[in-house]
């Protein structure tokens, strides 16, 4: 049976597609590396179609590394220019690259450690809470207050080597108390002692295509085709067991679904090297996969691989991919995070390149497809978005199910 669903801009068919294998097949156009991408360009993501973006929750804004002590970074974030910075203190702030005067952006001004300072007349902002504490235009016959004028300023953390903003919804003023936000997200850490590492792509389109691509299984034998990965005569019929994650605790906000607890892919190289390792993966709104691996080595010890990947909206139209990855399988082996971190870029160049190419045929903002059962997970997140967004709906994922695909 074929089934019509109409999803934001787009219009989807649902049904059973078999796939079939051939003989060697060449490329058409040569791989690319990790790259970045100018999304004012005409050529990146200027004509491509927006999707609607979820405000009011926490998103990875930039590596907090970048913000030294008296250091200032502007980035966008749900296309809000945005002015992040740390005071001599240590204390993080993100400001709207603004100034709420006369509209130049902060970031043209001054920073001296504790105030940010307006180029244009000189006003003078505590960038943590907005409040502005100087004019230096008023005079004593003046009784304007500067303090009763406010910068707009964001609540911000770090957590796992990004400052996370909490982005309000529209028009919803400051925030009056922080303690009523949601939780802050975090990678799951399973020991005292692991390593990082981190990774990061600007994708050319939407935040939708960006988590659908996250979460499609059928992909990875065609775009993540290499000798220490998998290739594309490895695909094989697989049978994944999904259930819902209500996130009642917290209203529904982060709903999500599990690919429950299974032994991971044994086409891709680096799990056949954990022996039998067992993963889990999650998928919680707005953007965030979360997936852990557990393993017991050759000494009968437990070990543990867990990664954070989230698609953030920077604009309406083009969105980045953040990978933060913790792990004490083979802690003392030497230089295991550049490995990681070598194979981890290969990896996500390969996405973004399909990205990018995705991006150019997605100008034309063509109808598009999602069947059984290889895309039912993106048709969940579709379905759990506009709840979300609407406020009201049931789960799209009623009951644990079984959904099968050949990857
Ligand atoms: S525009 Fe910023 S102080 Fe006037
Ligand atoms: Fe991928």
């Amino acid at each position: 049976m074929t089934t019509w669903i109409e999803i934001p801009g787009k219009l989807c068919i649902m049904g059973n597609i078999k796939g079939n294998s051939r003989g060697k097949m060449r490329p058409i156009r040569a791989q690319q590396h990790l790259v970045h991408i100018d999304a004012s360009t005409p050529d990146a993501a200027k004509s491509a179609p927006p999707a609607e973006m979820i405000f009011g929750d926490w998103y990875p804004a930039l590596r907090s590394a970048k913000l030294r002590p008296n250091a200032t970074a502007v980035t966008t974030l749900l296309g809000i220019p945005m002015l992040l910075g740390r005071k001599s203190n240590g204390t993080l702030f993100a400001l709207r690259d603004l100034c709420p005067h006369r509209g130049i952006p902060l970031s043209a001004g001054w920073f001296d450690g504790e105030t940010v300072q307006c180029k244009y007349h000189g006003w003078r902002f505590e960038p943590c809470s907005g409040r502005c504490e100087e004019i230096p235009s008023l005079t004593s016959l003046d009784n304007l207050a500067p303090t009763k004028i406010f910068a707009n300023a964001f609540p911000v953390a770090e957590r796992d080597g990004y400052a996370w903003v909490y982005v309000p919804p529209p028009g919803a003023g400051r925030i009056a108390d922080p303690a009523q936000l949601p939780p802050i997200p975090e990678l799951p850490k399973f020991s005292p002692r692991f390593r990082t590492a981190h990774l990061t792509a600007d994708l050319p389109c939407n935040v939708d295509h960006g988590i659908i691509g996250l979460m499609d299984p059928a992909h990875g034998p065609f775009v993540h085709r290499a000798w220490w990965w998998r290739s594309s005569s490895s695909i094989h019929e697989k049978t994944k067991h999904f259930e819902p994650i209500e996130d009642a605790t917290n209203a529904g906000r982060s709903a999500g679904f599990r690919m429950s607890a299974h032994t991971p892919s044994s086409n891709s190289a680096p799990y056949r090297l954990l022996g039998k390792p067992v993963t889990t993966i999650d998928f919680v709104l707005p953007n965030r996969r979360y997936e852990t691996i557990r393993a017991v080595n050759a000494r009968g010890k437990q070990r543990w691989f867990a990664s954070l990947t989230t698609v953030t909206p920077t604009t309406p139209t083009t969105c980045r991919i953040d990978v933060v990855a913790a792990w004490d399988i083979a802690y003392r082996v030497p230089f295991v995070t550049p490995i990681a971190r070598y194979f981890g870029a290969k990896f996500v160049a390969q996405d973004q390149q399909t990205m990018v190419q995705q991006a150019r045929g997605l100008r034309s903002n063509p109808g598009l497809m999602l069947i059984d059962d290889a895309d039912i997970p993106a048709k969940w997140y579709f379905a759990l978005k506009q709840r979300r967004l609407k406020g009201e709906g049931p789960h799209p994922l009623q009951n644990p199910i079984d959904l099968h695909w050949r990857s």
